[in-house]
């Protein structure tokens, strides 16, 4: 049997915890499809044109260690706009999505548009505020040297791009449950999606 679960959600607000712990629980393969449009940004900005780095991506592109900075993530969401670039990342998260057993996708359009047919919907949140806290301190905690003010102006405009953009936007299916994780610790985060999940594994099996 085949079980998809889709989550998706802004950035910082804990759908890779989530998305990796719901994947352990339930032994699935988990897919941060943050990664892929991460290196293509990546590639962009080490001068490649956008839409032949998406068709050339290989899984080894995933792997590379500096897609996590910040300069990097505002460069997945300006390549993340353009329709050509996210066409060519269809095939790669639908094949992973189509592996024996199922799988974890998490990112922004997996319920909506990369797996509008999966078993479990999530669409995890949190304030704004509250996720620039987070990431702010991730990064401190890593050794860089940034503000609060620059972390929250990050938010924002990725959301904004993220949220407002023509194709595949960053929204919740009808049918995702929403967590908002705001005044949640990881643990009750983890255990709120797991449950909701749950629902969905044991009414398909
Ligand atoms: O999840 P993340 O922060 O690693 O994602 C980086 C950017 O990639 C995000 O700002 C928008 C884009 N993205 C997307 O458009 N669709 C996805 N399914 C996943 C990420």
């Amino acid at each position: 049997m085949r079980f998809l679960v889709a989550i998706d959600g802004p950035a910082a607000a804990g759908k890779g915890t989530i998305s990796k712990a719901v994947a352990a629980h339930f032994s699935l393969a988990h897919l941060d499809t943050g990664l892929l449009y991460r290196a293509v940004g990546a590639k962009v900005l080490a001068g490649a044109d956008p839409v032949e780095a998406a068709k050339a991506l290989t899984p080894e592109d995933l792997q590379v260690d500096t897609l996590r900075t910040a300069e990097v993530a505002q460069a997945a969401s300006r390549v993340a706009v353009d329709a050509q670039v996210r066409q060519c990342l269809v095939d790669f998260q639908r094949s992973f999505a189509g592996r024996d057993g199922g799988a974890v996708l998490d990112g922004r359009d997996i319920g909506t548009v990369i797996c509008p047919d999966a078993q479990a919907k999530l669409f995890v949140t949190a304030s704004a505020e509250t996720r620039a806290e987070r990431r702010y301190l991730e990064l401190i905690g890593k050794g860089h040297d940034t503000t609060r003010e620059i972390v929250l102006a990050d938010v924002k405009a990725r959301d904004a791009r993220d949220a407002g953009r023509a194709e595949a936007p960053m929204i919740a299916a009808d049918d995702a449950v929403f967590i908002d994780t705001s005044a949640m610790s990881i643990e009750q985060a983890v255990a709120r999606a797991i449950e909701i999940v749950n629902a969905a594994y044991t009414a398909q099996n």
